[in-house]
């Protein structure tokens, strides 16, 4: 008898997920090169899953992993970072018993089948932050956020924020308008039928209205538009097998169903009273992202997001992700597309950035505005394979059609590309990013000067330990 053991092609970005995350306390961060920028001033937080195992056992998928938060703060008196799981019920309780005992997006409820039936899954807290002026939320899809100290990172319990009843979900991808101070987000709920909520809060984050719309099925919708009067959703076209998920047959991953046939499903909502304004139908693709969306003078909607040709091998590829070794080809690239808001019909789209990229992102003041570059982490001509992950940062220029690449350099890995305007000068903006270095197993904080990107970073922080590839952030000026 032969054993065929499959040979290892892991890659170095897989050394920054082989061990679960370690924390740190508020410390003094020391500069590797150059200068920290007088205009930069504030906190950058990061939300992702830093911990892929416990008691010898993986998670089934990249989203299961237990979020932890980075917070790096930029004052006068130097650099300091702090680094902390989010200390869910679940996470203190699987702490206690050192094995997973819930289940998440894609992995099962530890133990017999009979006994997963409606059992609780687990508030990953992974995803994403949102900075308030009293607290910072963990943010990810199914359930309330958790709240946590913006200077310590202690976490203090989850949070409705006023109006989050049963457990309401309160997705990862806010948009705050700058200008008004409104933040707008969304949650899809699942029971007797599937519910969009729409929540409009004021600058604290309070919600200060919400609706619920009745899906006609079950997809995913992880990102939404808005724009100076609307926001836009793109419902892809999936089916949810409904009774495996309940039976726990199927985890919720695997029971998600392709259907290119439905089209995908164009919402547009009034921003003013969360009403819908009109409905349609468009060709099929998927997007977990969008970059920033605004209405130009005809009163057409312009947006820009990370397209991919199907759901199954996006997810496929994040479940691989959690592996440390992926083979699955995922290619979302960059496109531009037009519709018109009162009858929901696209009316143009193209792709404007044909590499392999993900998490498009704008400055945060020109959220809902036109806006003219888009951020975006990228995989460099290079390093195009499906086993390797994103090694560059861009930033597309929409006026001149140009792509400035960062190639960060063989096994650096870089984060979403987050920008910061400077506090003495609104023309300068600065690109924060977290980087892996594979070559030392070391983490960085890199910065940018926003129209230098091909330039050499204009500073380098050094991290007290290795911060595990993460999903999103935001910046909060001081
Ligand atoms: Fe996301």
């Amino acid at each position: 008898m032969h054993t065929i053991t499959k040979k290892s092609i892991k890659k170095a970005w897989a050394g920054a997920i082989a061990e679960p995350a370690k924390e740190f306390p508020l410390t003094q961060l020391s500069i590797i090169s150059g200068k920290v920028p007088d205009g930069l001033r504030g906190t950058l937080y990061r939300n992702g899953p830093a911990r892929l195992e416990r008691g010898g056992e993986r998670v089934g998928h990249w989203f299961d992993g237990d979020g932890a938060i980075l917070g790096v703060n930029f004052t006068d008196a130097g650099v300091t970072g702090v680094y902390r799981y989010v200390q869910t019920a679940e996470y203190q309780a699987e702490t206690q018993a050192d094995r997973f005992l819930y289940g998440v997006y894609g992995m099962h409820t530890p133990g017999p089948i009979w006994k997963r039936w409606g059992q609780q899954i687990k508030n990953a807290a992974n995803t994403s932050v949102l900075a308030l002026p009293d607290k910072l939320l963990a943010l990810w899809e199914v359930t309330n956020p958790y709240a946590l100290d913006l200077q310590t990172l202690e976490t203090k319990g989850l949070d409705d924020l006023g109006a989050l009843d049963n457990g309401l979900p309160y997705s990862a991808h806010y948009k705050r308008d700058s200008q008004t101070g409104e933040i707008f987000n969304f949650g899809i709920s699942i029971g007797s039928s599937v519910q969009l909520n729409l929540y409009k809060s004021d600058f604290t984050g309070k919600i200060i209205q919400k609706t619920a719309f009745k899906l006609d099925r079950c997809s995913i919708m992880h990102d939404f538009v808005l724009t100076q009067r609307y926001l836009v959703f793109f419902m892809a076209p999936m089916r949810m097998k409904t009774l495996p998920v309940m039976l726990g047959l199927t985890t919720f991953s695997e029971s998600m169903l392709w259907e290119p046939q439905l089209g995908t499903q164009v919402l547009i909502f009034d921003r003013e009273n969360l009403s819908l304004v009109s409905r349609g139908e468009t060709e099929p693709w998927f997007n977990w992202h969008f970059g920033n969306g605004y209405e130009v003078k005809d009163g057409s909607v312009i947006l820009d997001m990370v397209r991919y040709s199907d759901f199954q091998q996006t997810n496929e590829y994040l479940r691989e992700f959690a592996t440390g070794e992926t083979h699955t080809v995922s290619k979302g690239t960059l496109w531009q597309v037009r519709l018109n808001p009162q009858t929901a019909k696209v009316t143009a789209m193209q792709e404007v950035v044909n590499q392999k990229c993900e998490f498009p992102v704008v400055q945060r003041s020109q959220v809902g505005q036109a806006w003219r570059y888009t951020y975006i982490l990228l995989m460099p001509q290079r390093t195009d394979t499906d086993q390797e992950s994103f090694s560059a940062i861009a930033r597309f220029d929409y006026k001149t059609e140009t792509l400035t690449e960062a190639d960060l350099g063989e096994n650096r890995y870089p984060s979403e590309p987050i920008h910061a305007q400077d506090a003495q000068n609104p023309e300068q903006g600065w690109v924060l990013t977290v980087v892996y270095d594979g070559n030392s197993h070391s983490s960085e904080v890199w910065v940018f000067d926003s129209d230098r990107l091909d330039a050499e970073p204009v500073c380098k922080l050094g991290l007290p330990s290795v911060i595990p590839h993460s999903f999103h952030g935001t910046w909060n000026p001081a």
